[in-house]
């Protein structure tokens, strides 16, 4: 997984707009289409409203974007906890981006279990045949204990037929619902199996609080699902007290070659 630097997060949020923007031009060029899926949480919002501008000030249609969701909160998206509700604030409603664009879960009305189920039917319907590279764009953020998506460690997937699995890397779904854990009600996600036919895969992770698990990320560690969580191309954005002392080798303080940044 490359590392990139960032000196704080509002450098981190222009690289990464920059390098999404890189890739979704090379999306649009390439394929005429771009899928994105989009994380949840707080360290993205800054990009996605760089993002916003950026999209609005380039070539690149915007309904030639699918947007989907790596995870969702059992909520309606008007809820304030939504994922969605949040990438449609502050992303997709600046943008314009056409109803039709935005892959919704549906969360937080009906079963969990089917609507995961549901979820996973559609995005695959969407993506080229297995062996073709799925969504080209996978943001994704690291919580405190490793989590990613809301592939939580620990945690309990249910399946379609009562199948209930810990989380880990060989969900046999696209998609599942995680069991409410504590204060954490039930969850949505994108598993590995779908994550991982992504080109491109980007961590994004700012504060001293994410050091230990952004390091057990980098090193691959089994009990963290960020360790196992890969695309065909995985990058790691990170502020320098993200990476703590355990600074990965070869933590890179440059983008890759040809990606923009946003001034
Ligand atoms: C969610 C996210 C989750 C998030 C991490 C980091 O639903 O909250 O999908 O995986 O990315 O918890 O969250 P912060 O960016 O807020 O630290």
């Amino acid at each position: 997984m490359d590392v990139i630097l960032a000196a704080d997060p509002q450098e981190l949020a222009r690289r990464a707009c920059g390098l999404v923007m890189t890739l979704l031009s090379d999306a649009w060029d390439g394929r005429g289409h771009a899928r994105v899926v989009l994380s949840g949480g707080s360290t993205p919002r800054a990009t996605y409203r760089l993002l916003a501008e950026a999209l609005l000030s380039v070539r690149i249609p915007v309904g030639s974007v699918t947007w989907f969701f790596g995870d969702e909160r059992w909520v309606d998206r008007a809820d304030p906890l939504s994922n969605e509700g949040m990438a449609r604030s502050v992303l997709l409603e600046p943008l314009g981006a056409p109803e039709r664009s935005i892959r919704s879960w549906n969360a937080g009305a009906g079963d969990p279990v089917e609507c995961a189920r549901a979820y996973a039917d559609a995005a695959a319907a969407e993506m080229p045949p297995a062996g073709v590279a799925g969504p080209d764009v996978v943001l994704l953020g690291i919580g405190l204990d490793g989590h990613t998506a809301s592939l939580f460690p620990g945690g309990t997937v249910r399946l379609p037929g009562g199948v209930r699995l810990p989380v880990g890397p060989d969900i046999p779904a696209d998609a599942a619902a995680v069991e409410p854990e504590g204060s954490r009600g039930w969850r949505l996600t994108f598993t590995r199996r779908m994550l991982e036919r992504s080109r491109d895969v980007i961590f994004l992770a700012t504060g001293s609080d994410k050091a230990a698990a952004v390091a057990r990320a980098c090193r691959g560690d089994p009990g963290t699902p960020a360790g196992w969580i890969r695309g065909r191309r995985t990058r790691l954005l990170a502020t320098p007290d993200a990476l703590g002392a355990e600074m990965p080798p070869g933590a890179a303080a440059q983008m890759p070659p040809g990606a923009a940044e946003i001034a």
